[in-house]
């Protein structure tokens, strides 16, 4: 029997982080286990109740509160481990800019930071127009770290 797909589903605080629901719903239909890491902007936006019952939602107050003591996880490389397919949707100029730099201060640009170059990444841009046709989109987008 296939194993099934590990997915994990990034998000920050983009008003398209109200998809959640539907993209969870989606990626299930697929047959995959899926896993979701935010921001905590993007908390801002979900709505926990209209998840697929089950769905796992991690943030840094999750990744804080599992380290106490040596021997503990550190969820953002446990989830690196984990995951055959890191995806974020909606991926913001905020975080754009952060991950095409290299900064890595929440569990989400962790993740990101300590990908596996051989696993897919997947990103899916969402911000305004105006923002978007900012010049320095382009150079980040092409960034060698996405
Ligand atoms: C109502 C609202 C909607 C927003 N939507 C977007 C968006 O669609 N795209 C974007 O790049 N930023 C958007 N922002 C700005 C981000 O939330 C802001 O840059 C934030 O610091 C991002 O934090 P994060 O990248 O850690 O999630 C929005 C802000 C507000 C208040």
């Amino acid at each position: 029997m296939a194993t099934r797909k590990k997915v994990l589903l990034g998000c920050t605080g983009s008003v398209a982080t109200i998809k959640l629901p539907l993209l969870c719903e989606k990626l299930w239909e697929q047959n995959v286990d899926v896993r979701v890491v935010v921001t905590e902007r993007a908390k801002h936006f979900l709505k926990e109740a209209e998840l697929p019952p089950g769905t796992q939602i991690l943030s840094d107050t999750v990744e804080w509160a599992a380290w106490q003591d040596r021997g503990d996880p550190v969820l953002h490389i446990d989830l690196v481990k984990w995951a055959d397919v890191f995806l974020i949707a909606p991926l913001d100029a905020n975080t754009l800019g952060k991950l095409a730099s290299g900064i890595c201060d929440n569990i989400l640009t962790c993740v990101a930071r300590a990908w596996d170059p051989m696993k897919p990444l997947l990103f899916c841009p969402a911000m305004n127009t105006k923002m978007w046709e900012h010049p320095i989109t382009a150079t980040q987008v092409n960034s060698s770290i996405l």
